[in-house]
């Protein structure tokens, strides 16, 4: 069980590793974690991981791997000596990709002596609409999608899946009470959406039922970053 401010993961979403540092830097002990993405990953690698792991600040690494079961397994076999604390796969890998994750994460985390990273799914990434669902061929609503992703990622050993705010509700009435929901978009009051269609405030996505919050530039952006982590951290515990 995370408490309030351990919920938080900043989303660092820069290719700078120096500003990456000095944010996680900052930010170590306000709030439970930062998140490496991609962007960061591709530029910079394991040096830059561990550049920021170096300030002892939890690491949420989201590479959404999707690939054949033993490909997925490999990677996660690569990022394992990283220790992140959580990261993350495409459920629409499959049912036996999922389990090979879980497994690998569970094996290399005995072998190196460390936590298993929470492995978490990614169900309909949010950029699709129904129109883009229909046309790679999945049928149905992104709703039912989504819950029949969610359910899968539990059925397969997943520790949980990311979702929107509005898909809260749904995955949590569908879903054992230790699955883990990572929601992003999130948006404390009174700051900017940006390109995020349907938000959430902190506090309300937590009521809900959400594990972790992803927030980026509310904090990121923000003229003192760590005031608004702890401006976000104190409306959670209101
Ligand atoms: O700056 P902002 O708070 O919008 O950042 C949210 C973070 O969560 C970004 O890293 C974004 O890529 C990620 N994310 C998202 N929506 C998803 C999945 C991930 O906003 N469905």
């Amino acid at each position: 069980m995370l408490n309030q401010s351990e919920k938080i993961f900043c989303a660092l979403d820069t290719t700078n590793v120096d500003q990456a540092v000095q944010l996680a830097k900052s930010l170590k002990g306000i709030i439970g974690g930062v998140k490496l993405g991609l962007e960061f990953f591709m530029a910079n690698g394991a040096d830059g991981f561990k550049r920021v792991a170096d300030t002892e600040i939890p690491i949420f690494l989201d590479l959404k791997f999707h690939d054949i079961p033993n490909t997925v397994a490999g990677a996660i076999r690569s990022v394992a000596p990283l220790a992140p604390k959580i990261l993350t796969i495409h459920t629409q890998g499959g049912p036996e990709m999922m389990r090979r994750a879980s497994e690998v994460a569970k094996e290399e985390a005995e072998k190196h002596n460390c936590e298993k990273p929470w492995v978490i799914g990614v169900t309909v990434l949010t950029s699709l609409d129904a129109t883009d669902i229909a046309a790679t061929g999945l049928s149905g609503s992104v709703p039912a999608s989504v819950e029949r992703l969610g359910l899968l990622a539990e059925k397969n050993q997943l520790d949980g899946v990311v979702c929107s705010p509005i898909e809260i509700n749904l995955l949590r009435r569908v879903s054992s009470k230790d699955f883990k929901l990572i929601v992003p978009g999130i948006r404390p009051t009174g700051s900017a959406a940006g390109d995020q269609k349907r938000v959430m405030t902190p506090k309300d996505a937590v009521d809900n039922g959400a594990n972790v919050l992803v927030i980026g530039r509310p904090i990121t952006q923000a003229p003192d970053p760590v005031e608004a982590a702890k401006n976000i951290v104190s409306a959670l515990m209101r």
